[in-house]
């Protein structure tokens, strides 16, 4: 006979097994579930596979581009708490009677710096501007492209010159001039001005003497394509450098007006002595007209060469340069995909690759 108390001790009995059955279907269900969600998740996010465009890039090239690539070059040997103080030996406008403001090629003497400062193609140095700033604090440094090549203008390998535009704008009906661009453009020979570095590894030229080199520059963004040229065509520094340079060099140069261009005597000079070498476009913003009407750009001069230029891009042995006002750059970008497109490139696939394989080289600011 079966006691209330049995029945109740015989239920409670298959409580556990019931919550066994439960627990499966529901951990069953979850899993399920969760699988189901994450398919889907999956299935989103998948991207199309698009096989990427590559442009041609060595592994050697690649791995080349390492850091220990650039590691004899040299990198803050003067610091702003020890900057080395190099004497003005001149200060001369770069500019043609009715050109637009106030651009100046300034050469400081580095005899006597100890450590020596020295510095290569494509590296910048840091400039304190004498006086303090409106907290009473000294002015902090600004930086300037070298547009020198190491060897100096004068080939002795002792100084180091910069082009410098003064920075003027109007603000409540004032004109404000920039403090350190300022201070530059007025410097006179024999001047003692603090200069810090060199900075920078990512505007430095390749080694190989074969190799091309695109240049994008606007205004005062010219200085290390100064030096790039002088080391590639200028005799005495040749003789100096003993690179021997074989490739195809192509300047984009943006000026405001013709009497802006800047070193235009040097580059014609180079034009006429290595025509096979050597070619230059520019893009004179306030006197030629674009294909809408508007002001010529270096990107519109892109657009215009984009079938050349790209051929150029996809040999390995071809770097971009670009530099100048950082304004420039989503028109650049916007150049580079419609030219990129012409060849059924992928502008925004190719620029990473360029730039991970060390051929895609930019400083604006
Ligand atoms: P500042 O007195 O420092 O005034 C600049 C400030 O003024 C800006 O920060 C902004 O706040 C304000 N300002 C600027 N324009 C306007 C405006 N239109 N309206 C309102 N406010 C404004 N310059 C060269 O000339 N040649 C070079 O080769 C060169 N190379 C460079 C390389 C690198 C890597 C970098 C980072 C910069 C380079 N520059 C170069 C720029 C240079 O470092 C200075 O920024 C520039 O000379 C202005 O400094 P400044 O002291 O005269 O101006
Ligand atoms: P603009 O000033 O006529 O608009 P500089 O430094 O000597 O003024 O030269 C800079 C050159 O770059 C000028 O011709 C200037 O044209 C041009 N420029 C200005 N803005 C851009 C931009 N966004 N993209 C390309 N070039 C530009």
């Amino acid at each position: 006979m079966y006691s209330q108390a049995k029945v109740i001790a015989g239920g409670l009995a298959h409580i556990p097994v019931l919550i066994a059955v439960f627990y499966f279907i529901l951990t069953t269900f979850n899993k399920r579930a969760l699988k189901f969600v994450e398919e889907a998740k999956t299935k989103k996010s998948e991207p199309k596979v698009v096989e990427p465009q590559k442009v041609a890039v060595s592994k050697t090239e690649s791995t080349k581009v390492g850091k220990k690539k650039h590691a004899n070059v040299p990198v803050n040997i003067y610091r702003p708490k020890t900057p080395y103080e190099g004497t003005v030996l001149e200060n001369y406008s770069l500019l043609k009677e009715g050109a637009i403001g106030r651009v100046n090629h300034i050469t400081f003497d580095l005899k006597d710096s100890d450590p020596f400062l020295n510095y290569v193609e494509g590296q910048s140095i840091g400039i304190m501007p004498a006086g303090e700033d409106s907290n009473g604090k000294p002015h902090k440094l600004r930086l300037y492209s070298i547009a020198s090549t190491r060897h100096g203008d004068n080939f002795n390998g002792n100084t180091v010159s910069l082009c410098v535009r003064q920075l003027q704008y109007e603000k409540d009906g004032e004109t404000i001039n920039g403090v350190c661009s300022t201070y530059l453009c007025d410097i006179k020979p024999g001047d003692k001005v603090k200069i810090t570095g060199p900075v920078g590894k990512e505007m430095l030229l390749p080694d190989e003497e074969d190799a091309n080199i695109v240049m994008l520059a606007t205004g005062t963004g010219i200085a290390p394509m100064r030096a790039y040229l002088r080391r590639m065509f200028e005799a005495t520094e040749k003789e100096k450098n003993k690179w021997n340079f074989k490739g195809k060099a192509w300047l984009f140069m943006g000026a405001p007006k013709s009497a802006n261009l800047l070193y235009e005597e040097d580059f014609q000079r180079y034009l006429n002595e290595y025509p096979d070498n050597f070619k230059y476009t520019k893009a004179i913003s306030r006197e030629q007209q674009n294909a809408k009407g508007g002001r010529m750009y270096i990107q519109d001069r892109v657009l215009e060469s984009a079938n050349e230029l790209f051929d150029m891009i996809e040999d390995e042995k071809t770097h971009i340069y670009l530099c100048g006002l950082k304004g420039m750059e989503p028109g650049i970008d916007e150049a580079m995909t419609k030219a990129a497109e012409e060849k059924g490139l992928n502008w925004s696939e190719l620029r990473p690759q360029l730039k991970k394989a060390g051929r895609w080289h930019v400083e604006t600011y």
